[in-house]
């Protein structure tokens, strides 16, 4: 019976941490790989969202586009992909190949 909110407290804790990532720290490097696995991939490797690597997308289009959202793709603010982790993502999106895993 205790178990239950227990649970639930630790759900959310979870689900705290996964949003972590955006949490503006500046203790953490930005790390923009983890941002594209973490957030972007879940669309834009799938077929959701068009692909994004192999494109020389500019990075201030990229950070735009995050921002602003464009139809069915979602806005993230600030709290959610601090400004240097999406620099750092948008960076290694406008540099890569397609078909190869970012950032190498
Ligand atoms: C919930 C799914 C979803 C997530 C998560 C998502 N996107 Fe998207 N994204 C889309 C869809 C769908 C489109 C196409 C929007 C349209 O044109 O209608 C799109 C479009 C884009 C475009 C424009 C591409 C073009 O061809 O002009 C960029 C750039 C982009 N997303 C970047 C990102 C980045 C960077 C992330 C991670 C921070 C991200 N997206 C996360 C669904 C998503």
């Amino acid at each position: 019976m205790k178990l239950l909110p227990t649970r639930k407290f630790l759900t959310g804790v979870l689900a705290t941490a996964t949003l972590g990532i955006a949490a503006p720290s500046s203790a953490v490097p930005a790390d923009g790989v983890r941002v594209y696995d973490k957030v972007c991939r879940y669309c834009h490797e799938t077929g959701v969202g068009p692909v994004l690597k192999g494109r020389q997308l500019p990075p201030e289009y990229v950070q735009r586009v995050v921002r602003l959202g464009n139809r069915a793709m979602p806005s993230f603010r600030a709290t959610e992909i601090d400004d240097a982790n999406l620099a750092e993502v948008a960076k290694l999106i406008a540099s890569s190949t397609a078909g190869a895993p970012l950032g190498r």
